[in-house]
């Protein structure tokens, strides 16, 4: 069908009864004068019945799912770039804030909530992917999940994989932008360390590639966080080899087995084992004591494996029978929740296996904390707000401490033993249950600053935590206040980024409450 994209009829019915009829309709008139192929079926309003439900089709926090949390004028879910190239320029005629959303998995909300009278550009529709095995890339659209991505390798070769993260609903557009890790962090870096090209819409709604965009805007999207920049559609992926078979254990020890002393010395091994082996460990209290799981994945074999633990951490004893060999593909099954008899087909489903209240935060770990500072911790997981609490240890070292810290704008590299992520959930809504959880994980994190890195205290973008720098800069943003957080997440890589944005952004379109600044403001 020829018809433009707008119907006259449609255009007044939203003109007389939005309440914000004024720059909606404009907005639209603009969007049907400028686009041959957006058509209405992409464009939900909040009179629309499925509005709310494609809103919360991938929020993943409950913390921004209730009715006083600011709400788009619209959701959009573009079907081709050239729709994004007309929505980015009628929102800037119109002073309309967009934001973008890929798997709707920002710790704080921003891919979809706004103080600004907003829009969403939620990709869900742009997620194809393409993979071409003799070259060992992939071509992946921003709205795809990693887990339909890890599946699509799976699909074409048993020996390709790709180092991104363990929950398979976390989306490749604001993963990649802001770093991305899971269990192939030692051997091969982040996910935004093995990006070759991308496809962005600048400002100006065009769309550019690695060489038309330009080194300084390439390097800025691999882990500078893709909001601050435009619209990144696509990603080219260097794939990587994984073994026919992983091995992979989850043990689990308590303070009866003396698990505070196996923590104390994984601290000396986990970082410094090869390359192929990766122990992470989750802490939460169980019953009275306190559990740490040690959950390991090994890119080979159980004999070799089992070897290995006898000769750097014998202290774990781990036995054969602890071990399980399986494809890399299941070994996603197996740290995704998934059992891994599963057909890896479930990796493609975006609906997440559960949906809490959360907030979190992160810190980086540079010298091994003694065991009285990590019995101080415990302490505080005793604590009746500490119920569905979980700490997380991710080792680093390996390929990590061999990219330069400058290489992409994701700083954290040799010199961190591992970075720690603190997360509080509770399944109760309101404000004074939510008080009491935040206020846990802020005296927890305020605990831990003699223990964890300094000057600055450094932080992981892709766990963003809106507690760190100066508030309100979503009106405000400033080159002082985000320089607050922005030299935790980037340390020297931050004054780059805001060089890169002043250059393609210099009047700030693409902001949020933790968007690099240009110069000028
Ligand atoms: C359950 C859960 C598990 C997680 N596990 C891991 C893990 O194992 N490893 C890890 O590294 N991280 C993990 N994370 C963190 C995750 O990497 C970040 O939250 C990431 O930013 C999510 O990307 P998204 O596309 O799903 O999020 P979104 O909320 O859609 O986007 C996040 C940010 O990126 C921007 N953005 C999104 N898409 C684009 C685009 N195409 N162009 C420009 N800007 C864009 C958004 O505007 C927003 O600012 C996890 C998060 C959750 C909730
Ligand atoms: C409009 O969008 C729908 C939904 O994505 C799509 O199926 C349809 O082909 C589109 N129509 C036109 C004319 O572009
Ligand atoms: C939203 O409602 C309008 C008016 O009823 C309709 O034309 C449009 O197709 C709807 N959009 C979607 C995405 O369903
Ligand atoms: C815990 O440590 C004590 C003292 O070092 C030791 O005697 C005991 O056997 C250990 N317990 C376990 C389960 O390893
Ligand atoms: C906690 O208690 C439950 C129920 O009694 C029990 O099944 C479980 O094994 C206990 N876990 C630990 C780690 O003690
Ligand atoms: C992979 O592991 C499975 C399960 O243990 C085993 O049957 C198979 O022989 C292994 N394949 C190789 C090539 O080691
Ligand atoms: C920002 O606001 C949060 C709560 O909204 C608060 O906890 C935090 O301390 C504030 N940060 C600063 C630097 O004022
Ligand atoms: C932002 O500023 C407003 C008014 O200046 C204030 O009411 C609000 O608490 C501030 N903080 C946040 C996080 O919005």
């Amino acid at each position: 069908m020829k018809t433009p994209s707008f119907s006259t009829s449609l255009f007044f019915t939203f003109l007389f009864t939005l309440s914000h009829s004024h720059i909606d309709g404009r907005f639209l008139q603009c969007l049907s004068l400028h686009s041959l192929n957006t058509n209405t079926s992409i464009i939900y309003t909040p009179r629309n019945s499925s509005f709310s439900s494609i809103l919360q089709s991938s929020i993943r926090n409950l913390r921004f799912t209730s009715t006083s949390t600011p709400k788009p004028l619209f959701i959009i879910t573009p079907t081709q770039e050239s729709q994004i190239q007309s929505i980015l320029l009628c929102s800037k005629q119109n002073g309309i804030q967009i934001r973008t959303r890929s798997g709707g998995h920002d710790y704080e909300g921003l891919s979809y909530t706004s103080q600004l009278p907003f829009l969403i550009i939620d990709l869900v529709k742009l997620s194809k992917i393409k993979i071409h095995v003799e070259k060992r890339t992939a071509w992946v659209q921003s709205g795809a999940t990693i887990g339909q991505l890890y599946y699509e390798i799976s699909e074409k070769s048993r020996t390709l994989g790709f180092p991104a993260g363990t929950c398979p609903t976390v989306g490749v557009g604001g993963h990649f932008s802001g770093g991305g890790y899971g269990n192939l962090l030692r051997k091969y870096g982040l996910a935004a360390d093995n990006i070759i090209d991308a496809r962005l819409i600048d400002v100006n709604g065009k769309i550019l590639d690695r060489k038309s965009m330009g080194e300084d805007l390439f390097w800025a999207i691999r882990g500078g966080g893709g909001a601050s920049f435009g619209v990144i559609t696509s990603w080219k992926l260097s794939l990587v080899p994984v073994p026919v078979n992983v091995t992979v254990f989850s043990i689990d020890r308590t303070l009866e087995q003396n698990v505070t002393e196996l923590i104390h010395r994984w601290q000396y091994i986990g970082p410094n084992l090869p390359k192929d082996i990766l122990i992470g460990i989750a802490i939460r209290r169980v019953n009275s004591t306190i559990q740490a799981s040690f959950r390991t994945q090994f890119l080979g074999g159980v004999e070799r494996l089992v070897e290995l633990m006898e000769k750097w951490f014998p202290e774990l004893g781990v036995r054969r029978e602890d071990c399980i060999e399986m494809s890399w593909i299941q070994s996603v099954l197996f740290f995704g929740g998934y059992s891994i008899e599963e057909s890896p087909r479930v990796l493609e489903s975006r609906v997440s296996l559960s949906s809490l209240y959360f907030k979190a935060k992160s810190d980086y770990v540079r010298e091994p904390i003694a065991e009285h500072g990590l019995e101080g911790m415990w302490d505080y997981l005793y604590e009746n707000e500490a119920e569905n609490a979980l700490v997380l240890f991710t080792p680093y070292g390996g390929r990590m401490s061999e990219i330069s810290e400058f290489a992409v704008p994701f700083p954290h590299r040799q010199g961190n033993l591992y970075k720690i992520q603190y997360l509080n959930y509770w399944e109760e809504a309101g404000q004074e249950v939510a008080g009491r959880h935040i206020n846990w994980i802020r005296s927890l994190y305020n605990y831990m600053a003699p223990y964890v890195s300094k000057g600055p205290r450094a932080a992981y973008m892709n766990y963003r935590d809106l507690d760190l720098g100066v508030n309100n800069s979503s009106t405000t943003t400033s080159y002082v206040q985000a320089r607050v957080w922005g030299l935790k997440y980037f340390k020297n890589n931050f004054n780059r980024l805001v060089r890169v944005k002043t250059m393609v952004d210099a009047r700030n379109f693409f902001r949020n409450e933790q968007s690099v600044p240009p110069f000028s403001t």
